[in-house]
């Protein structure tokens, strides 16, 4: 088959899965190839045998760049297999509720939504996991990886059931969609900016210029924080959400934490979801 995986990754996660993924259905003969959903850009991987459609979820939501994605790719009458693919900070099942759009609007086009894929990746917002915890999460995702290729190679199916409570709050959750394009607009880098237009080569969105070598912000921020966690310099500041900008990449490779090295905060729920793929 011809698989082609279209990727909105803001800080790298869901697209080190992705192509993790990718690998792992060549080597079963696939030929695979991964883009970036970018604005404004055309993506070649409609044209397949099957789709996957990667993405973060943001505030139990699929991001708006991949609503977008989907509503300008083209009906099609062959009814061709789409797996979606997310990544979250969080092992919590609310995020489930995230796959719920994209897969109404792609059946609406007539695609089969096989099933949707959920791994936990360390969080770019709200707090920063240690190395030691990124690097246990990359490994149930190498776990975990096997298997799921096998049965989108074999085209299975395979539901992520989401409770109706979890629907609702992730409807109401969507004002994340114009909410973070309004906080986008304070978006900013501080007198540390030293230009290197990073941000502005990362920004899927094309909503950062240089000026006089220092990061501008348009009007149409997607919330990804790729500018704020790949910055060299830590200048970027993310208006009223700042207290929760996280900094710098993970360290995948690092020793992966054992179980008492797992916080007070991150013992339940990530624990048992380690243990559940671990076993
Ligand atoms: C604006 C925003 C909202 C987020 N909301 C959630 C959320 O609702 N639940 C969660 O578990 N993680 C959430 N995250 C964390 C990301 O889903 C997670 O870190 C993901 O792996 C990032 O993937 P990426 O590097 O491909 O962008 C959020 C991140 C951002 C930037």
């Amino acid at each position: 088959m011809n698989i082609g995986f279209s990727v909105f990754s803001g800080t790298g996660n869901t697209l080190k899965v992705c192509i993790h993924l990718a690998d792992r259905l060549e080597a079963l003969g696939h030929r695979c190839s991964v883009s970036p959903i970018v604005k404004g850009e055309a993506n070649p991987t409609v044209d397949c045998d099957c789709l996957v459609i990667g993405y973060p979820v943001h505030a139990f939501n699929c991001p708006r760049p991949v609503i977008d994605f989907i509503k300008d790719i083209p009906a099609t009458e062959a009814r061709i297999p789409v797996y979606l693919v997310q990544t979250s900070g969080e092992p919590l099942s609310l995020n489930k509720a995230a796959a719920a759009r994209p897969e109404r609007l792609l059946r609406a086009k007539g695609y089969d939504v096989n099933g949707c894929l959920w791994y936990v990746m360390p969080y770019n917002i709200i707090f920063r996991h240690s190395d030691a915890m990124a690097s246990r999460m990359w490994r149930v995702v190498q776990v975990r990886a096997g298997s799921d290729a096998m049965m989108i190679s074999s085209l299975s199916a395979s539901r992520l059931e989401c409770s109706p409570v979890a629907g609702l709050v992730s409807r109401l959750l969507s004002i994340e969609h114009p909410g973070i394009r309004l906080i986008g607009r304070g978006f900013r880098a501080d007198d540390r900016c030293i230009g290197c237009g990073l941000c502005e080569r990362r920004c899927p969105q094309g909503n950062i210029r240089l000026v006089d070598g220092h990061a501008v912000f348009g009007h149409d921020c997607a919330g990804c924080m790729g500018c704020a966690f790949f910055c060299p310099v830590d200048a970027i500041h993310i208006s009223i959400l700042d207290s929760w900008r996280v900094n710098g990449r993970y360290d995948f490779e690092a020793a992966s934490a054992g179980d008492e090295d797992v916080c007070r905060y991150c013992r339940g729920s990530y624990l048992e979801y380690f243990h559940r793929y671990e076993s």
